[in-house]
């Protein structure tokens, strides 16, 4: 326990509502700790127990798989007691607000708050209303920090470093708060980011972010270390931004053959869910080059990091409260 309480000690934020607001340190001791979290899992020690007697609620306003259930199961995995709220089947349909809902699953004695929301913005105002820790599992077309920290902890994990490695970022770029984290996360780690998709798909001056714009795919692929294959957010869109999905998936899938004119090593991430044969064909998904797995596995170790790190710094200001 001796690296995880000084990674702690270092840590002096008490909500984490995106990357945008952390430094490189501060998002290289999320990485590091997940990174010991991992390692005592692979030595055997998955029950841990520094959030015994707390309580990590989730509440998910809109749909998810992979981000509350690895939350949920992050907080047991420390020993935190959980309440999973899903807004379907939930009083918000008897007119229940946000808030009101937010302040009463406070009441019930929740520590940290775990947020989904369709707006961007919602976990920072929350956290502004609430005294818990407000952790961001996604906020409309603005911020996904978890995920871009798990997107960035895979590709350490297969490189050592993101220090000079060409990350390229293809799709849907406008509406995709992943792609938002991981432009900050992964520029302020030195990675050269691209982002690559139809010009009707990528925000405008999105190159005042760090990174280098492409409207092709097969343009930067020989140069590309790692291509993270992000979903077409239809359910975000209001125009039609490209003609047809076949010619989406003609020009920027990633495919067998494009493999074959990647790098030898190229790696091959997506945030999930993906869509077969639209951004990415069954061969690649399922083939050697593809970590979208390791990305799911590697996602619950950042919960944990992130729990834990938020909760080690509640313990100091309620210490520094108490002794004032
Ligand atoms: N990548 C991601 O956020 O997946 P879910 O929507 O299933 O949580």
């Amino acid at each position: 326990m001796a690296n995880m309480e000084s990674s702690a000690s270092k840590w002096t934020k008490k909500h984490l509502l995106g990357l945008e607001g952390l430094s490189a340190e501060e998002i290289t001791l999320i990485l590091d700790q997940a990174a010991e979290f991992k390692r005592l899992a692979a030595a055997g020690e998955t029950k841990l127990s520094p959030l015994a007697g707390t309580v990590v609620a989730n509440l998910f306003f809109e749909n998810s798989t992979r981000t509350k259930t690895s939350f949920s199961l992050a907080a047991k995995r420390l020993s935190a007691d959980t309440i999973d709220f899903t807004a379907s089947g939930s009083s918000l349909s008897k007119g229940e607000t946000f808030f009101d809902t937010a302040r009463n699953i406070e009441a019930m004695g929740a520590n940290q708050v775990v947020v989904r929301h369709g707006t961007p913005g919602a976990p920072h105002l929350l956290a502004k209303h609430v005294d818990v820790a407000v952790l961001n599992a996604g906020d409309g077309t603005h911020e996904h920090p978890t995920q871009a920290l798990l997107d960035i902890f895979t590709v350490r994990e297969q490189r050592g470093s993101l220090e000079g490695l060409t990350v390229t970022l293809v799709g849907d770029i406008l509406h995709s708060r992943v792609a938002r984290s991981n432009i900050w996360g992964l520029t302020k780690l030195g990675a050269d980011v691209i982002v690559c998709g139809p010009s009707t798909l990528i925000p405008p001056e999105v190159e005042r972010l760090g990174v280098r714009v492409s409207n092709s795919l097969d343009e930067v692929l020989a140069e590309t270390d790692c291509i993270n294959l992000l979903r077409i957010q239809f359910e975000r869109q209001r125009n039609a931004y490209f003609p047809s999905i076949r010619e989406y998936a003609h020009f920027f899938g990633m495919n067998g053959d494009r493999i074959q004119r990647a790098k030898d090593d190229v790696v091959i991430l997506a945030p999930g869910p993906i869509n077969r044969g639209v951004e990415i064909t069954p061969d690649v998904a399922d083939g050697s080059h593809s970590v979208i797995l390791d990305q799911v596995t590697n996602g619950l170790v950042i919960r944990m990091a992130c729990l834990y790190l938020l909760h080690q710094r509640q313990q100091e200001l309620a210490t520094q409260e108490a002794t004032a």
